[in-house]
């Protein structure tokens, strides 16, 4: 019997609009509810808002309204994007709810009875951005918050403390029993490290401003924003409750097989040390898993109210689609990882991948050979004619759908996607190597029939196993194989494992193309709409100040280092350009669906074969360009000085793909 998931993302602060970073969790969290689900679990996805504390009081202020006019004006646009996007949430909270109210209560007083809250005066620095206490070791000159660069402030005032200090070794415990307890590993180190130092009791209350919930028998004070807001994740369920009294609670909390709350990088504090200790406080049972991921750029540029580009998704959807944007962010960024939203890379992956890669295969059977040659029907076919081209792809295909499941359900949505991936190619290769085309002019339609069979169910493959990221987009591919749309039900696996699913017989119908190709003049005018510029233009403006500012001085800004994206890559073949003395041809695996060809200049120092196996850094996102006819897609790293080059390799066997920072 399948036990319940529960999946969560942060409740987003509605001091502002959605942004790309808030649908980055959110679509990350409604992926692995979507396959969970697939899998026939009983799922139930969380999202929702913050809607307390001094930021959002601020902000109301700023506005002109009341707190909780503003609140209301700002949930719908939230609601939105999540709708826009297709996330099928199950809860959406909102915690300046009367019933999350009376359960943030609940929770203090059951922390109160532990005797783990007391009142003492308090001073410390805050950061209203944070939302949380800062100590002097990690401010930046100035008194800046080293996340928002702005200034913090001096609070001096009586608070209740929760007693944090007592839960040092008990942490500490629960880690060490539960090694999967923080995701990625390089964080959940962190995280171990911080507690090892040991930790200080923490003010959970505020007297100085109102916008809370208020403390129970003291309503001088409100309860800290981020003890109100962790307990969003339980509240919505209902809890806490006795047993029966709140069936959500005590299905996806209580008995939940897994818990997991997705977040960002910087709130991971909040929720491996405080929400734990609180919970372990209260006597409630803890998360199964928190799982970190990385803060998105926007080409190149961090988002930052001061430049402005805040990406909101509604028109990016509306350009390429919903599904089409899930995709770009399940597939770009290796989740965990920090990564860069480009627009110019979304249109790449859409025509190369998604046009070029599956709607080129669907196209080249469903709406060609099999029509023209086959009804538009599914063909019989016999196990007995199975050809070895046929047998590879279908052992291609097991192959996929159980790495795909593992890294699903390891939330490694990159590694699923490299796996489908590689399985669209190999259909593609399949196609090539076949040529149904030739096939259709012979009289004997035998092979014919069984070369589009395997294709057709390769097809129904794919249809589950993108449906997690691609639901609507999976469910028209469905249509046009004449099969209906995938509707997962509690303890039935939909997840493929039998060949033949396709009945023969079955009428397909092809229609308009799942992803029809941009041609350059589209490109430009979406990125017109979008606001982004155009290449030239930027190349134009670089070259002016070029010539008219004078270099400043010798350093380059961090921001600037980390445009450069610097990657481990496995070297896969090797050799010399021909009539060239310097350069080697070489294929690398730099952790992507396709390999890439870079050439280098070391062929004075090093016989290709010797490179072979070897694990090189490379600049990823060098503009390709021509050298000997042949183009050279990124640069590999070599060091240099009178005894000749030395090409710069890693100590360890890490994954191709893995950034160099
Ligand atoms: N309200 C708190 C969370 C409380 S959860 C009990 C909060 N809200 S937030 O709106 O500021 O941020 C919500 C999430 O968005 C965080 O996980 C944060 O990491 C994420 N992101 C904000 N900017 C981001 C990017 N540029 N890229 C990816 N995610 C980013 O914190």
């Amino acid at each position: 019997m399948a036990r319940p998931f529960y999946v969560t993302t942060p409740i987003y602060y509605v001091n502002d609009r959605p942004h790309i970073g808030h649908a980055y969790s959110t679509v990350a969290a409604d992926v692995a509810s979507r396959y969970q689900r697939l899998r026939g679990k009983p799922t139930y996805f969380l999202t929702g808002l913050d809607e307390h504390g001094l930021k959002i009081e601020r902000r109301a202020k700023e506005e002109g309204l009341a707190p909780r006019d503003f609140v209301d004006r700002m949930a719908a646009p939230f609601r939105l994007a999540w709708e826009e996007l297709g996330c099928a949430h199950d809860g959406f909270i909102r915690t300046t709810s009367p019933q999350h109210r009376e359960n943030v209560q609940a929770l203090w007083k059951l922390m109160a009875a532990r005797g783990d809250i007391y009142l003492d005066d308090y001073e410390d620095w805050y950061c209203v951005g944070c939302e949380s206490f800062k100590t002097e070791k990690e401010l930046l000159e100035g008194n800046l918050c080293p996340i928002h660069q702005k200034p913090v402030e001096r609070i001096k005032e009586r608070s209740y403390f929760f007693r944090l200090s007592k839960y040092t070794q008990p942490l500490l415990e629960y880690y060490e029993a539960h090694p999967d307890f923080v995701r990625p590993e390089a964080r959940f180190n962190e995280v171990k490290s911080f507690v090892k130092e040991g930790l200080r009791d923490l003010s959970i209350s505020r007297t100085s401003f109102r916008w809370g919930v208020p403390v129970p028998d003291d309503p001088e004070h409100v309860v800290y924003v981020w003890l109100d807001a962790l307990m969003n994740y339980v509240s919505a369920l209902g809890g806490p409750a006795e047993e029966g009294e709140a069936p959500l609670y005590d299905e996806f909390w209580k008995s939940s097989e897994t818990i997991i709350h997705i977040v960002g990088k910087d709130i991971l504090r909040f929720h491996t040390i405080y929400w734990p200790a609180f919970l372990m406080s209260a006597g409630i049972r803890l998360p199964t898993q928190i799982w970190a991921h990385g803060w998105l750029t926007v080409n190149g540029e961090k988002m930052s109210k001061s430049l402005g580009n805040f990406l909101p998704p509604g028109p990016l959807v509306e350009a390429v689609g919903a599904d089409v944007l899930r995709y770009y962010f399940m597939r770009e960024v290796g989740f965990g990882q920090d990564g860069d939203f480009s627009h110019r890379n979304l249109l790449n992956r859409y025509n190369g991948e998604l046009a070029n890669g599956l709607g080129n295969l669907m196209n080249r059977i469903v709406a060609s050979i099999l029509k023209k040659s086959l009804d538009g029907r599914v063909p019989q076919v016999e196990v007995a004619q199975l050809d070895p081209a046929d047998q590879q792809l279908i052992d291609k295909a097991k192959a996929a759908s159980a790495d795909a499941a593992k890294h699903l359900e390891a939330l490694a949505f990159h590694r699923a996607l490299d796996t489908i991936w590689e399985l669209v190619s190999a259909a593609n290769k399949y196609v090539d190597s076949t040529e149904p085309w030739r096939l259709a002019k012979q009289d004997d339609k035998t092979r014919l029939q069984q070369v589009c069979y395997t294709v057709l169910e390769t097809l129904r493959w794919l249809s589950i196993m993108l449906f997690p990221v691609m639901p609507e987009k999976c469910n028209e591919l469905r249509a046009q194989l004449g099969m209906p749309p995938l509707l997962p039900t509690e303890q039935v696996d939909l997840w493929p494992s039998v060949w033949g699913g396709l009945r023969p017989g079955t009428q397909t119908q092809s229609a308009t193309p799942l992803f029809p190709r941009f041609d350059e003049a589209q490109e430009r005018s979406m990125l017109e709409r979008l606001g982004v510029e155009a290449p030239n233009t930027k190349q134009k403006k670089a070259a002016a100040m070029t010539e008219t500012e004078e270099v400043k001085d010798e350093f380059v800004e961090f921001d600037d280092f980390m445009k450069v994206d610097l990657r481990v890559a496995v070297v896969k073949e090797a050799e010399k350009v021909e009539k060239s003395k310097k350069l080697i041809r070489l294929i690398v695996d730099a952790g992507e669906a396709e390999p890439r060809q870079i050439l280098a200049g070391i062929a004075e120092h090093y016989n290709p074969e010797d490179l072979i196996g070897r694990r090189v850094v490379i600049v990823a996102n060098l503009k390709p360009r021509k050298l000997m006819g042949l183009e050279s897609q990124g640069m590999v790293l070599a060091a240099s000085d009178e005894s000749g080059l030395s090409v710069l390799g890693v100590d360890k066997d890490v994954e191709p793909g893995s950034p160099a920072k």
